[in-house]
């Protein structure tokens, strides 16, 4: 796991030019304090995120290879619907929903914590209301 954390972290430094470095603020923090970001009642949930390899293609307000956590959360409302939903998707993988890129699928996450993480990023919804 800390292998996959260390390539994502290779991956957002190769992408990193700058002139995004100030819109990739938020992302920053999240992987550098990834307790003190978001939601305070998402707090597993971000830091999964942070864990995990999400980060080398999705920015929390820059679409990169996947589409911006923002993106997501204003297309799906908090639903328990479509936390589950997502939660799925995250861990068999795939694309069309966004596009022709695939996500890679995460079979060894527990669905539990896919939905810790889905709920965190569905939550970046109220920074915009
Ligand atoms: C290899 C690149 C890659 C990685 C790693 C990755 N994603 Fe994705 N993700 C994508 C792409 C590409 C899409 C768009 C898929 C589509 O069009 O259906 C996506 C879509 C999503 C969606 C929206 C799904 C939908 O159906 O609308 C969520 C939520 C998501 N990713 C969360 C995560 C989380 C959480 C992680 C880490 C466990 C992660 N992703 C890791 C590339 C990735």
């Amino acid at each position: 796991m800390l292998s996959s954390f260390l390539l994502g972290l290779v991956v957002i430094a190769c992408n990193t030019s700058p002139q995004n470095n100030s819109k990739n603020a938020s992302t920053d923090s999240l992987i550098n304090n990834p307790a003190t970001y978001g939601d305070a009642d998402y707090k597993e949930g971000t830091r999964l995120v942070a864990a995990n390899d999400c980060l080398g293609c999705h920015k929390i307000n820059v679409r990169t290879t996947g589409p911006s956590y923002d993106s997501i959360a204003m297309r799906y409302p908090f639903t328990e619907g479509n936390v589950d939903l997502l939660a799925h998707k995250i861990i068999t993988g795939g694309a069309g929903r966004w596009g022709q890129v695939q996500m890679t699928p995460h079979p060894t996450l527990e669905i539990r914590d896919a939905q810790e993480m889905v709920k965190f990023i569905l939550s970046l919804r109220n920074r915009h209301q």
